[in-house]
């Protein structure tokens, strides 16, 4: 999409076909772009409805309803943050003081909507024009075009302290973590746009600055004294995001999100948990806990041990309703062997089963191939290690009572 397809689509003409699109999105492509010729729109603007209403209709999975009015690129649909992510993140802005913020690099505007509708002013930079575009049309559409503008330009040379005659309260970034020419994710902070030495370079600069990074950053990379958060949304590891200055509060946090509900654990990240036996009951912390080593803090709440040291399964001798992990049942112990398994599972008369591992090479697929299961009974299998030996517990889920209050 080009600038000029853009300003096609928000004709009434361009209005108009992006509607019948909206309604074909999903369907066959080709019927689809026949029906808009066939209307008389025009083969550019029937094209670039019909992709736009595409990656709207998958936008929804991360904006909802809000979808519907935004512009998207493919590459800034993928690399923006959700909206319950962006909102949580805006929210601590706005509770820490933040009245002001540069968005430096704010792609098509998902974090700096969700600051401008917390209340914050919002001056966003973005090297890209197309996504620059959209992001001034995003913002009208959330109705915040007047708490967040976007100025064309490179961030590297924006000057943070003069915003509107003033420094801004808070500077963030979420940089470029995809190659511009292949899409391919970009693991190394180097390699970032802007990239890890002008982040580190503005955190020891401005007071307040903010991060996302991948959930795979290293902890040695983070700045000293900076916050480390990373955040899961309904189980699965989102992102990282690395507050600075005073708006550091802990130095390591995890945040699970699900639903409405927030769920926050915070620790130094380098206490380590005792170990000790399998015991009755296996909790299998989120992934935010475990990326933030926080497992030693998690397993304070319920009174855990591990089975190994370097494993992240926590074992204790009563079930308890937690919202940082699954809890699991083990019902028998054995050291892994493929026969052994296989005889057991067939006396039980398993014929599923889901398979969890830390600590285990083995590659769950092909065990439940070679498993051959057949029978009637449902299992969890979890496959780690204990005492160095390769380990495999038959378990089965804990159901967690809805009364139970969740321990915080
Ligand atoms: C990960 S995206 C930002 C997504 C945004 N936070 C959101 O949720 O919609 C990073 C953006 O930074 C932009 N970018 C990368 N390097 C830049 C630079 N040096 N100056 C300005 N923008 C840059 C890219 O074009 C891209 O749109």
């Amino acid at each position: 999409m080009d600038l000029e397809q853009l300003a096609a689509l928000r004709t009434p003409e361009g209005v108009t076909a992006l509607a019948t699109a909206t309604g074909l999105a999903g369907g066959d492509p080709l019927a689809a772009a026949a029906t808009l010729r066939s209307a008389g729109v025009p083969a550019g603007l029937a094209a670039a409805a019909l992709t736009q209403a595409e990656l709207r209709r998958r936008a929804a999975a991360k904006f909802g309803p809000d979808a519907a009015g935004m512009f998207f690129t493919r590459a800034g649909l993928e690399q923006a943050t959700r909206a319950a992510v962006a909102a949580r993140r805006a929210a601590r802005l706005r509770a820490a003081g933040v009245d002001t913020l540069v968005d430096l690099g704010c792609g098509l505007g998902a974090d700096a909507i969700a600051a401008a509708r917390a209340g914050i002013r919002v001056y966003g930079v973005e090297a890209d024009p197309v996504t620059a575009a959209m992001a001034a049309a995003n913002a009208g559409a959330a109705g915040v075009a007047d708490r967040f503008t976007v100025a064309l330009g490179d961030a590297t040379e924006f000057d943070v302290t003069a915003v509107d005659g003033a420094p801004a309260d808070a500077v963030f970034c979420d940089p470029a973590r995809r190659s511009a020419g292949t899409g391919r994710r970009i693991f190394d902070p180097a390699a970032y746009s802007p990239p890890w030495d002008f982040l580190l370079g503005l955190a020891g600069r401005v007071p307040r600055t903010v991060f996302k990074v991948a959930p795979g950053i290293e902890h040695r990379l983070l700045p000293t004294g900076a916050e480390g958060e990373w955040v899961s949304v309904d189980g699965d590891l989102v992102e990282a995001t690395v507050w600075s200055g005073p708006l550091a509060a802990a130095p390591r946090r995890a945040t699970l999100l699900a639903g409405a509900a927030v769920h926050e654990l915070t620790g130094d990240g380098t206490r380590r948990a005792p170990v000790g036996p399998v015991r009755r009951y296996l909790y299998d912390p989120d992934p935010a806990v475990v990326r933030a080593a926080l497992v030693a803090e998690f397993a304070g709440t319920v009174d855990g041990t591990l089975a190994d040291p370097e494993i992240a399964y926590v074992y204790a001798d009563t079930p308890a309703p937690t919202p940082y992990a699954r809890c699991l049942e083990v019902v028998e112990s054995m050291p892994f062997s493929l026969k052994r398994l296989r005889a057991r599972l067939r006396e039980l008369r398993v014929g599923r089963a889901e398979i969890l591992k830390r600590g285990s090479a083995l590659e769950p697929e092909r065990l439940r191939r070679d498993l051959r299961l057949a029978g009637t009974e449902g299992i969890s299998l979890v496959l780690t290690r204990v005492a160095d030996a390769p380990t495999v517990l038959l378990c089965r889920p804990v159901p967690i009572p809805e009364h139970a209050s969740p321990i915080r």
